[in-house]
């Protein structure tokens, strides 16, 4: 049951939609106020009245019903208590009756939201700045299939490009066939760094040789090239595995190789095609950008000229609602050329593209880059995580059996959660013993939450019944309130591309549980009191798992 929504559906106001007004209802810090409250702040301008009056107006104009007990208008805030008994008795039913389906909806329906993310580069490093697109493109995929949509998860893999003729080349003067085999991307990517630092002009153009033959079909560079991809995407599926995150596409760059024409044609037919300096271009001086290339003078298509191929190729095969694309804002302005060359082309549908940009991820001492060899490769986080995971849990209890699963489960949580907890946007510096620490905002904070409210109610052996027209205290209510914001949550995430969001909360959610927790005895409470903490014990466990699960963290049952 979603409160916000039963309050906008029932307030009118002129020019206002009830999106907007939904969106403008937010949680008073202090429910001496009211349970939820509507700022008429911004609404003065449209009405030319004061916030004061417009409260005023609408509180007289509200009916209040079995949901809403009360409206006050206080300072241009228009505040509603919440009938608490109703409220708990209506949330606690609705997710111990709906389960591992509390929150989700069909909202999407008929809808197909295409995210494209991960997309690594074919024989280079899988590393820690592959992070956040990974579990970021991971976790809006499992969100939107929650909210009801079809979702085609794409890894746009970077298989295409001149490097590709020197790893080849770097292959047949200094590889091995065993060694690259044993060493797999690692050998690989040596090989590579090898030919930047040694190669001599000799090289260099058998190096161009080799990409040209690679573009011709030729036998033999084909079955390298496709050796190091294999070897490739052999390393990342492991990584993915431990991430829970999965695609249905694995089109690349080369897919799209001969899919490019067309769309020259269509550009040219357009007259957006420009020569310039024996390239082709699309000008885009009158949106203050620079050109967008589309060929290189020797006819060579780009990045853009394949991105724009594969959006087309995109609408025509899902018919996309959104098409996402999960990347760094370092590629800010190579999206914005793109979509606007789309938008030129007449596509009524680049709208729909959207750049969802977030930060970069380094570690404390200051390492990310491939550059200079200091790569940090993504695979080693996620293992150190699991190591220090194992020890901090022995620690903590010595007794506990399956350490290994819990610490699996604990590690990769708290990777994935270091790497969603902040507004997607920011840089972050990713500091083990920050997302490993029991008593942070952290995924481990929040497993063990979830583990003792477990254990409260193995203890008690039974889940609870909700009673009828049960008063909850004031920790109970803000459990209950959080518990019933959930499916909100999850809306503004989808609609802000933000997972943090969902991050942030199961952190709130767990808090505002630990703190009725200690206050409020559960097992040895009797009669309706006991039933009812059960109950909002199992509801609780039940969301943060949901809510986690998006995140694509699991639970351990003991911790
Ligand atoms: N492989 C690219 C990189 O690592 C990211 C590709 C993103 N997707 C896209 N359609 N351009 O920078």
């Amino acid at each position: 049951m979603d409160y916000k929504k039963h309050i906008a559906q029932r307030i009118k106001i002129e020019g206002v939609s009830e999106e907007e007004i939904y969106s403008s209802i937010a949680l008073p810090p202090n429910s001496e106020m009211g349970d939820y409250a509507l700022p008429c702040f911004k609404f003065a301008k449209i009405l030319r009245k004061s916030p004061a009056i417009i409260a005023e107006s609408l509180k007289s104009a509200y009916v209040t019903d079995a949901v809403i007990s009360e409206v006050s208008a206080i300072n241009g805030y228009l505040n509603f208590k919440v009938n608490k008994a109703s409220l708990a008795e209506r949330v606690l039913n609705e997710i111990l009756s709906s389960r591992e389906k509390y929150g989700s909806s069909e909202i999407g329906k008929g809808k197909t939201i295409c995210i494209d993310y991960s997309s690594v580069n074919i024989a280079k490093p899988f590393h820690i700045g592959h992070l956040s697109t990974t579990v970021l493109g991971g976790a809006l995929y499992k969100l939107y299939k929650f909210l009801g949509y079809s979702v085609v998860g794409i890894n746009h893999l970077g298989d295409y490009g001149t490097q590709f003729g020197k790893l080849i080349c770097a292959y047949k003067h200094w590889g091995n066939k065993e060694e690259v085999e044993k060493g797999g991307i690692h050998a690989i990517n040596e090989l590579y760094v090898r030919f930047n630092n040694e190669a001599d002009e000799a090289m260099k153009s058998e190096a161009r040789e080799y990409f040209r033959l690679i573009e011709n079909g030729d036998k033999e560079a084909n079955e390298i090239f496709e050796w190091f991809k294999s070897l490739t995407l052999k390393y990342v599926h492991g990584i993915y595995e431990k991430l829970g995150v999965t695609f249905d596409s694995y089109a690349g760059e080369r897919f799209y190789i001969d899919k490019m024409q067309p769309v020259i044609d269509e550009l040219r037919a357009a007259k957006l095609l420009k020569e310039s300096e024996g390239a082709q271009i699309v000008e885009l001086y009158d949106y203050s950008m620079p050109p967008c290339l589309i060929l290189r003078s020797d006819g060579a298509s780009l990045y853009s000229t394949r991105d724009l191929a594969a959006a087309c190729y995109r609408k025509n095969t899902y018919d996309f609602h959104k098409c996402l694309y999960v990347v760094a804002y370092q590629q800010n302005l190579h999206f914005k050329q793109i979509f606007k060359v789309l938008e030129l082309m007449g596509k009524e549908w680049a709208k729909d593209l959207i750049h969802v940009a977030y930060g970069m991820v380094s570690l404390e001492d200051g390492a990310m880059s491939t550059r200079n060899g200091r790569v940090v490769w993504l695979e080693d986080v996620i293992n150190a995580c699991i190591d220090k995971a194992y020890k901090i849990i022995g620690e903590k209890n010595p007794e506990l059996k399956n350490k290994e699963e819990i610490a699996e489960k604990v590690g990769v949580g708290a990777v994935i959660f270091g790497a969603l907890y902040n507004n997607k946007i920011k840089d972050i510096v990713f500091s083990y013993d920050k997302v490993l620490s029991f008593d942070g905002e952290t995924s481990v904070y929040v497993q063990y939450t979830c583990a003792r409210a477990n254990s409260v109610i193995a203890k008690s052996g039974c889940a609870g019944t909700v009673p009828e027209k049960y008063e909850p205290n004031a920790q109970e209510f803000e459990v209950i309130k959080a518990l019933a914001s959930f499916p909100s949550v999850l809306d503004e995430a989808a609609e802000k591309y933000e997972p943090s969001y969902i991050a942030r909360y199961t952190v709130d959610l767990a808090q505002k549980f630990n703190k009725f927790y200690i206050d409020c005895k559960v097992i040895s409470a009797e009669g309706d009191t006991k039933q009812f903490r059960l109950a909002l014990t199992s509801a609780v466990s039940q969301t943060l798992k949901n809510a986690l699960a998006i995140l694509g963290i699991g639970i351990p049952e003991k911790m």
